[in-house]
């Protein structure tokens, strides 16, 4: 019985992977992986760098590029699809739902809900919180990254207008 743990032991320790040995391609190193030997890959068509959408300041201009008109349109259209009956259209909590008894969902506008990462955002969105649904399955990541860019421009409104 003594052997019979050692050896179930001796298996469990055996199971820890080391990161170090795991294949992997090192900066600059050519992969044989990719069909042009390049082991630095350019960013996926369409990726929005994290830093777009984390900048508070990213609507005290505005939008230069297309694409980020695109996208704020983009974000509005789904906002007021997926999300404007509940949380109201200028995302103070103030959706239609609320004069039929369902409760109020925060205002955007709250120091909470300004500082809030967009990550914070992006896992509401996808699973919930609370009374509100999750709609992970019904808003695809891009979509939930527009809506996440147009609510910030909705606080950044809400904001000058005080
Ligand atoms: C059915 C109504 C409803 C819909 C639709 C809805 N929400 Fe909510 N939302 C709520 C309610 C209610 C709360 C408060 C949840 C709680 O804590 O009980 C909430 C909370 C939140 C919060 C705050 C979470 C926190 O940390 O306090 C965020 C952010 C949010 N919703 C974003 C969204 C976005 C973005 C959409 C659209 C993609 C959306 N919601 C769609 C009802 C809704």
């Amino acid at each position: 019985m003594k052997s019979y743990w050692a050896f179930f032991i001796f298996l469990l320790s055996s199971c820890q992977p080391s990161l170090d040995r795991q294949p992997r391609v090192d900066v600059y190193e050519p992969s044989t992986f990719f069909a042009d030997k390049n082991g630095n890959r350019m960013p996926i068509a369409d990726t929005y760098t994290h830093h777009f959408l984390k900048d508070k300041n990213q609507d005290t201009n505005p939008p230069s590029s297309k694409e980020e008109v695109a996208l704020l349109k983009r974000g509005q259209e789904r906002y007021e699809i997926y999300c404007m009956v509940c949380h109201g259209k200028f995302g103070d909590g103030e959706g239609i739902v609320t004069q039929r008894g369902f409760s109020h969902p925060p205002s955007y506008h709250t120091d909470f809900l300004r500082e809030a990462s967009s990550a914070h955002f992006y896992y509401v969105i996808t699973n919930g919180q609370g009374l509100m649904t999750r709609l992970g399955d019904r808003v695809n990541p891009k979509d939930r990254w527009a809506i996440i860019a147009y609510i910030r421009s909705l606080q950044k409104k809400w904001e000058n207008k005080k």
